[in-house]
């Protein structure tokens, strides 16, 4: 039995989905915690290409159960979107389940995110995140469980709905009724009815019989609400013991952190980015967006910011989540670089940087680069970290040896199987 916990190690997109899809063929069940469909997790395997939002990573997997957990804000119709999605691939969704405590991202918590970023945002995915856990936070929301009983749904709606109009009419927005949100809601019992469950006791059933689960976090450490680079965040915590807030059971139970890095460094929308390059060697992997492996948003499409490798963000989130052991994705990219660069340190006003600074001194400071001699030759074939050329392999040894922590995954590619592992 075991209890993992897999999340991003640096901006986002560092290749969760990925590494979810091949570690489910180990697992009894897979739990996406926190977010919402603000995520794009890329699955590349014999079912074909997918970009996943809210369904967990593990579902091509038959024997592997799929839960939305109760950290989750879900939006119905994009879940319903991407059940068709995926039924649409021959690929079975009998084992997915959702949390009866997983709260109902609804259409005007997605209206409210548009016009607060039409406004002057920070470059949110405009799916409503941030104002369903605002919501959430005041009481004001329904929680699947809550759609399992109609006269339930439709008082609570008759409740949240004049705040929700008091907040649209600054906007100048028509007011939402009752009447035509809880037709969506009876909409949602039919379509959803079957897969609600009470969380607490299927998972401890889970736990207590022995079965390996793994946590499927979002996004990544910098972008966590507490943690990360306020208030350019999302609205949730995706740190590793999350996972146990989430889930409902002991911290202590989980047994295995795996953080997911990108072999260099890419983030979405505004905020400070260190080790970003604009038009170096580094941005020029982006790509033009055909491929599924190009550095363009999973969620919006938008094109990612690109930078070396930072090493003081690595440690500041193995501080953050303990990591056990670091899937390293995307290794292939760096395959023609002459030279690589890490960042090592930073420096702020002429001097090395000590802590890990706040939103407003990341901005200012100045990476501080060691640069690695590259391999220059094809590693995609590759299927063990001892087979790696020399210098990949030195290049690995030297992020082990920087942030304290094993390399156990090596991303040679973008397909299921294209994994060098020790
Ligand atoms: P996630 O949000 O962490 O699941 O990551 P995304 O799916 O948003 O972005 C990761 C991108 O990298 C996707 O396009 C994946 O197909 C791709 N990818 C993941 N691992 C590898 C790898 O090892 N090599 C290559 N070339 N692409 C990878
Ligand atoms: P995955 O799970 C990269 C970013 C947005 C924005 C901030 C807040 O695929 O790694 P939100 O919509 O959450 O309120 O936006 O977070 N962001 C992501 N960046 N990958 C994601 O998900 C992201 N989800 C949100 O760009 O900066
Ligand atoms: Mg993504």
């Amino acid at each position: 039995m075991s209890i993992s916990v897999l999340v991003g190690a640096q901006w986002g997109d560092e290749g969760k989905g990925k590494m979810v899809d091949y570690l489910a063929g180990k697992s009894d069940l897979i739990v996406r915690f926190q977010g919402g469909d603000n995520a794009g997790h890329t699955v590349i395997n014999d079912f074909g290409v997918f970009k996943l939002h809210l369904i967990p990573c593990g579902i091509f997997e038959k024997n592997c159960i799929s839960l939305i957990g109760t950290g989750v804000v879900v939006n119905p119709d994009v879940l319903m979107e991407e059940m068709a999605q995926i039924e649409a691939a021959n690929v079975s969704l009998e084992g997915l389940k959702i949390s009866g405590k997983a709260h109902v991202l609804m259409p005007y918590h997605q209206k409210l995110d548009e016009l607060m970023e039409k406004a002057g945002g920070i470059g949110t995915t405009k799916r409503g995140i941030g104002q369903a856990y605002a919501y959430k936070a005041m009481r004001k929301s329904l929680r699947f469980e809550d759609l399992l009983d109609l006269d339930r749904t439709k008082s609570k709606l008759t409740e949240i709905v004049p705040v929700v109009n008091d907040q649209m009419s600054s906007y100048g927005i028509e007011p939402y009724t009752v009447e035509a949100l809880f037709e969506k809601c009876k909409l949602w019992k039919e379509k959803f009815a079957a897969s609600i469950i009470e969380p607490m006791s299927f998972l401890h059933q889970m736990i207590d019989s022995g079965k390996s689960i793994l946590f499927e976090g979002q996004l990544g450490a910098m972008k966590d609400i507490d943690h990360g680079i306020f208030p350019y965040v999302t609205s949730s915590n995706p740190i590793a013991s999350y996972a146990a807030v989430s889930g409902g059971f002991p911290a202590k139970k989980i047994d295995k952190v795996i953080g997911v890095a990108k072999a260099f460094s890419s983030a979405v929308g505004a905020g400070p980015f260190p080790t970003e390059e604009i038009g170096g060697a580094i941005d020029l992997l982006r790509g033009t967006g055909e491929n599924p492996d190009d550095e363009f948003g999973a969620r919006t499409g938008r094109s990612r910011r690109l930078g070396w490798l930072d090493i003081p963000v690595l440690k500041y989130t193995h501080a953050i989540n303990g990591y056990d052991e670091l899937a390293l994705c995307k290794i292939d990219k760096l395959d023609n670089l002459p030279e690589i660069k890490i960042c090592v340190d930073y420096k702020l006003d002429g001097r090395i940087v000590t802590h890990f600074p706040d939103t407003e001194d990341l901005e200012k400071v100045e990476p501080v680069y060691i640069t690695l001699p590259g391999w220059m030759c094809d590693t995609t074939k590759i299927k063990n970290i001892a087979d790696l050329p020399e210098n990949a392999k030195n290049y690995i040894r030297k992020i082990e040896e920087l942030v304290g922590t094993t390399i156990a995954y090596v991303g040679v590619g973008p397909n299921r199987e294209d994994l060098a592992i020790r």
